[in-house]
This record gives C-alpha cells, sequence and structure tokens, in this order.
C-alpha cells in the first residue's frame, strides 16, 4: 500500500510480514533468484552480510535453499559488516565465529570468497587493514546487495550516532546502549570489547540494493525513527532514506510505531473496529490533555478523526463508550471476583479458586511484570503454580557465582563443599570471555533459583508451588542460537496437563523470535495446541504480560490491575532480589537504570495515563491482554 499519504509519512520503502519466517523466506527466494541468474550468466554475486540475531532466521532459509533445492555459493561473494575489536577469531562472541556457526559451514562457498573485518589486527594496522577492507569490495566489482539489521541506537554495522554519512571502513568506539545490548552475549559488560571495525556508512551507501531487517517489538521506536524522521547523523540508518534502492522488511511487530499502524486514520481510510477506535480516541485525550469525558466533536474533527466521529458519534457517545471499555478492564481481582456479576469483568467469577499457572521465561520477568498481580492472586486464594522455563543461568556474571561459591565455601570451613570449591576452580581457571562449564551453569542457576525463591517470598506466594523446568532449548544453547525441540514442547505440555489451569500468564508473543522469551512462548504455543479440543484448554484464558520494558498500550490492555503505594513497595523489594540481575557498576548519572526501578516508573505511568483518562487514579497498574490463538 504504497498510497500517496503513505510517502507523506514513510521516507522508504516498507514491506511487513505477518513474522520473521514469512518475511525472510522472501528475501532468500531473492537471494536465490540472483545467485542463479548471475551463475548463468557465468559472474559472481556480492552479497553483504550482517550478524546479531535478526538475520539469523535468514541463514537458516538460504541453508535450507541450498540443502532442498540445489542452490549453489560457489559463485558468491561475501563482505560482513562489521568484527568486534579486538577479538580473537575463534572467541565464541567473534562475528568469524558466528558466521561460520550460522551460516558458512552449512553452505559450498568458498573459503577465500568469505571476508569479515579482523579484530586480530595490531592496533597499529588497523588502518591499513580497513583500507584492504575497502580495495577487496572494490576488487569484487562492489556490493550487489547488503543485509542490515539495526541497532537500538540506530546504528547500522557499527557505526554509533554520529557517524557520517561518508564514513567508510574504520576502528569505531561502541555506544554504551550497543555495549549494554551486547552485555548478556558477553556474559557482562565488562567483557564486551570497547571497540569495532565497522564498515562505514559511505560503504554501506554503496551496496547497489539495501534490505534492513527487524523483528520484534523491541525494535519498532527506533523503526519509526529510520523510516519517518529526518535523515540524521544521530540515527545512522536514517540515511539509507538517500538511497535509490533500499527498502526496510519488518515483522509486525517491529513496524507496529508506524504511522500507518500507530494511526492509521492519518493515511487513508481504515475500518473502524472497537480496538481502532479506542486507540484513536485514547490517543486524542492524551495528545489534548483532556480526559476522555470531556473531548467534544470539534476536537475529533481537528484532529483527524472527522470521520470516526461522523460514522460513530456524537462525541459524547463515543466518550462514553471508551471510558466505559477503559474501565471494564480495571480489576483488583486478577482472578476473577468470586460473587460478582462477571458480565464486564476481565475474568470469570467461578470458579472462585481458580488454578493459576504463570509462566516465566527467565526467573525475574514474572515479577518485573506482574509481583503485584502475583500478590493479589496469593491473597485471593488461588492455587498457583508458578513455572520458570528456563534457568537463567547464561545471564549470571562469573563474579556473582564467585562470592556465592567463596561464601559457602567459608561457612562450611573448608570442609565439604565439593561444588562451590570446583566452582572456584574453574572460575580462576576460566578466561572472561570462556563459555562456561556444565558445573559452572548449574550453580549459576542455583543462584538464579535462590532470587526467584526470595523474590516469590515477597509476593506471599507459597514456594511449594515454583518449578524449575530447566527446559533443555536453554540448557544446551546459548544466546541468539536457541532451539526448541520436541523435549522443550513435552515438557511443558506434561506441566499443563498435570495444572490443567483455569488462567496462564505468559509473555513473550510479540518478542525478538530468537530471545528466550520468544522461544518460551513457541514451547507454550505449541505444548497448548497439542491439548487443543481438552474441555480445560477451551475454558483455559490465557493473560499475556511483558516484561520487556514495554506496557501493553491502554486501547490494547484488556486486564488493568492496580497496585497500591504498599504493593508497589513490595514488587521494587521482590524484584530487587534478583541480586545477579543489578548492574555490576553503580550508576552514578540520573537515569533510572535497574530493572525494579524501570519497572515501577512503568506502573506508575500506566497510573498515570488512566488518571489523565479521567479514570480513578491510582499508584501503579500492571497490564495484560488476553491471547486468542
Ligand atoms: C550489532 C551489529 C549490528 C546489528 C545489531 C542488532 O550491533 N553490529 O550489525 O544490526 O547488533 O543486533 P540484533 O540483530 O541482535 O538485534
Amino acid at each position: 500500500m504504497q498510497n500517496g499519504e503513505l510517502q507523506a509519512f514513510e521516507r522508504i520503502p516498507v514491506e511487513i510480514y505477518p513474522d520473521a519466517t514469512k518475511a525472510v523466506a522472501t528475501v532468500a527466494a531473492e537471494i536465490a533468484t540472483a545467485i542463479r541468474e548471475r551463475q548463468a550468466a557465468g559472474r559472481d554475486f556480492v552479497l553483504g552480510l550482517a550478524t546479531g540475531s535478526t538475520p539469523v532466521p535468514l541463514y537458516k532459509e538460504l541453508i535450507r535453499l541450498h540443502r532442498e533445492d540445489g542452490l549453489s555459493f560457489s559463485n558468491v561473494i561475501t563482505f560482513n559488516l562489521d568484527e568486534y575489536f579486538p577479538i580473537g577469531h575463534e572467541h565464541p562472541e567473534s562475528y568469524h565465529r558466528f558466521m561460520k556457526e550460522q551460516l558458512f559451514d552449512y553452505i559450498d562457498i568458498p573459503e577465500e570468497r568469505i571476508h569479515v573485518p579482523s579484530g586480530e589486527v595490531g592496533r597499529d594496522d588497523v588502518f591499513a587493514a580497513c583500507q584492504a577492507y575497502e580495495e577487496a569490495i572494490a576488487a569484487a566489482g562492489g556490493i550487489d546487495m547488503q543485509i542490515l539489521g539495526i541497532g537500538r541506537t540506530g546504528h547500522i554495522g557499527f557505526n554509533e550516532p554520529g557517524s557520517g554519512m561518508r564514513s567508510r571502513t574504520r576502528l569505531v568506539t561502541l555506544d554504551r546502549l550497543t555495549k549494554l545490548d551486547a552485555a548478556r552475549d558477553f556474559l557482562g559488560e565488562h567483557n564486551v570489547p570497547r571497540y569495532a571495525v565497522t564498515m562505514g556508512v559511505g560503504t554501506i551507501m554503496d551496496a547497489r540494493s539495501l534490505v534492513l531487517l527487524a523483528w520484534g517489538r523491541s525494535k519498532a521506536e527506533v523503526i519509526k525513527q529510520a523510516v519517518e524522521g529526518e535523515p540524521r547523523d544521530s540515527l545512522p540508518a536514517s540515511f539509507l532514506q538517500a538511497h535509490p534502492s533500499a527498502r526496510f522488511v519488518l515483522d509486525e511487530a517491529s513496524a507496529s510505531e508506524l504511522t500507518r499502524n500507530r494511526q492509521p486514520w492519518r493515511v487513508g481510510f481504515p475500518d473502524w473496529t472497537p480496538e481502532l477506535s479506542r486507540k484513536a480516541i485514547a490517543e486524542l485525550s492524551l495528545s489534548l490533555d483532556k480526559p476522555l469525558l470531556k473531548l467534544v466533536d470539534k476536537d475529533y474533527q481537528e484532529n483527524g478523526l472527522s470521520e470516526l466521529v461522523t460514522e460513530q458519534g456524537p462525541a459524547y457517545g463515543l466518550n462514553i463508550r471508551i471510558f466505559n471499555e477503559l474501565q471494564h478492564t480495571i480489576t483488583g481481582w486478577p482472578g476473577g471476583k468470586p460473587d460478582a456479576d462477571d458480565t464486564y469483568r476481565p475474568e470469570r467469577a467461578q470458579p472462585a479458586r481458580k488454578r493459576v499457572l504463570v509462566l516465566s521465561p527467565e526467573p525475574q520477568d514474572d515479577v518485573l511484570a506482574m509481583a503485584g498481580t502475583l500478590s493479589r492472586l496469593a491473597a485471593h486464594g488461588h492455587d498457583i503454580t508458578v513455572a520458570y522455563q528456563t534457568s537463567g543461568s547464561l545471564g549470571v556474571p562469573d563474579e556473582e557465582a564467585r562470592w556465592a561459591a567463596e561464601l559457602i565455601v567459608e561457612a562450611s570451613r573448608g570442609e565439604e563443599a565439593v561444588l562451590a570449591k570446583r566452582v572456584l576452580l574453574e572460575l580462576d581457571e576460566k578466561g572472561a570471555f570462556d563459555q562456561d562449564t556444565k558445573q559452572l551453569r548449574e550453580f549459576k542457576a542455583y543462584i538464579r533459583r535462590n532470587e526467584a525463591r526470595a523474590a516469590l517470598q515477597r509476593c506471599g506466594v507459597d514456594l511449594s508451588c515454583i518449578r524449575f523446568l530447566d527446559l533443555p532449548f536453554y540448557e544446551n544453547g546459548r544466546y541468539r542460537q536457541f532451539q526448541v525441540g520436541e523435549a522443550d514442547v513435552s515438557e511443558l505440555e506434561k506441566l499443563l496437563r498435570r495444572s490443567m489451569p483455569h488462567q496462564v500468564y505468559a509473555t513473550g508473543s510479540d518478542a525478538d523470535p530468537s530471545s528466550v522469551s520468544a522461544k518460551g512462548f513457541e514451547v507454550f504455543r505449541c505444548a497448548l495446541e497439542r491439548l487443543r479440543g481438552e474441555a480445560w484448554v477451551e475454558d483455559c484464558y490465557v493473560w499475556l504480560y511483558r516484561s520487556d520494558g514495554r506496557e501493553w498500550a491502554a486501547h490494547q490492555t484488556e486486564m488493568s490491575v492496580p497496585c497500591s503505594p504498599d504493593e508497589l513497595k513490595i514488587k521494587a523489594q521482590a524484584i530487587y532480589q534478583h541480586r545477579s540481575q543489578r548492574s555490576q557498576v553503580p550508576v552514578l548519572d540520573e537515569e533510572q537504570t535497574e530493572a525494579w526501578e524501570q519497572a515501577i516508573a512503568r506502573n506508575r505511568q500506566t497510573a498515570t495515563t488512566y488518571d489523565r483518562f479521567g479514570l480513578a487514579e491510582y499508584e501503579a497498574i500492571e497490564c495484560f491482554v488476553r491471547w486468542r490463538p
């Protein structure tokens, strides 16, 4: 739908697919066609490649085309965008290794045709190496098609904000946010290399065509900026707008902030579904800073909503309808209010005591999003099971493990403490970048279990209800390379069968597809699919929560659970118990960087929004959306 109104907002062609799998199928098919056409003409195809989680599904599809469709890469020359610096090619997080593990080892590309900037050259030789990289690209005839991801700072390759439009391959210093994003992969922010070698914006712009891929809700804001904002140094991806053959290939979640999705009435004549009118009216109220019930026809007309008010108005009726809809989402009884009329309540009154299953992809996701709701469910006497799908061991910094192991060794007066002593030995022997041994991961998992228990205790949840599933996809995997398998799904299926919940709380439905949350949700979805048809499944409400720092918007929310100031304190304490997840280095600036601060701020923000609508004024609110597969 590249109509005139759309072009008024979008400064670069955008393609949106329901999910990443469908999106990459198109791009991979395009690459395959181009490779084959060149093969037929006896020529090379020069492909620019990217790293990060984003291109992983594309590489999977290319491997599949190679295996099942006979696509040969023998006439392909590749150039990767970037590499950390300094870093050894064998380092588990080096892009050399990443590319081998994700693509090169599985296709028939001749080794000498692969180019990845080196993180191994000496500091004095970097400049020459960067120049040689540029020359190699030129010698290959330039890049035919460059695949790109996008960082949260809007960077492409490692061209951080401030990179000039004409920059070339060079050594750059990494941004704080980029390092934070990489901290998990490197098992701690302090392990992340400070520099990187990257193709410049100019180098990238020289490619004959550019395809930027993005998935998941976490990219939505930066995508909006890059697509709709003025091109500017502070957002290097926005420079792509000037390229004659660049496009963005997105999934629905990463495209969700684009005007065409956020405010479709501004780019055409949308179908005014109840959700869309709720969205439009909620936004109108907030943008005019007027409570819902005070909006008048003129407000609608002057703000692009004439059609809505003409079709469904007058304002008075619309206002009341939306006010009531939002009002009805609010409940202090997340498990349903016994003996109450539940016609307009999010949850059913019966049965009064429900079996509740809370699925937390990693320890802490649960309390980040719903500690307040958990406290209420516990106080109302529901039969709760909290299942941690993965151990979360990868998220524990070595320092934390050392701290705990030393404590155990000292407390046991050096006598037994076999595991703890072995852990200390392993930590001594282990380089900062080395992968954890099985034992070390096990020990780190204990740390997270302990934290999870302490957190739930704060919420008043009975600790005997906790299940640590330690799903194999996580235990046997590493970040970006998790693969859900039968063992994962059957484990969850067993749990569901055993607990037959009336309510499930889950997350990850619109997360980055390679993230732990998304994998956790995939496992749940597959398990539930197998149980379809059973009476309890048909009767089960699935409530989606968000623990990734982005709360559901008011127009989406179907259950809003208020927290009192005291409950909010408990929530902060519960999150605080996840000691291994706090920053390892105290941050002394104004930013609220700690998880509990952010979660509390978010819940307060939601309450403020409801207050601005003219609804009741609460201290904080937690939000849920019902999942209807
Ligand atoms: C890194 C890479 C970029 C990549 C970005 C986003 O910074 N240098 O090329 O686009 O991460 O990563 P992800 O795809 O994992 O979100």
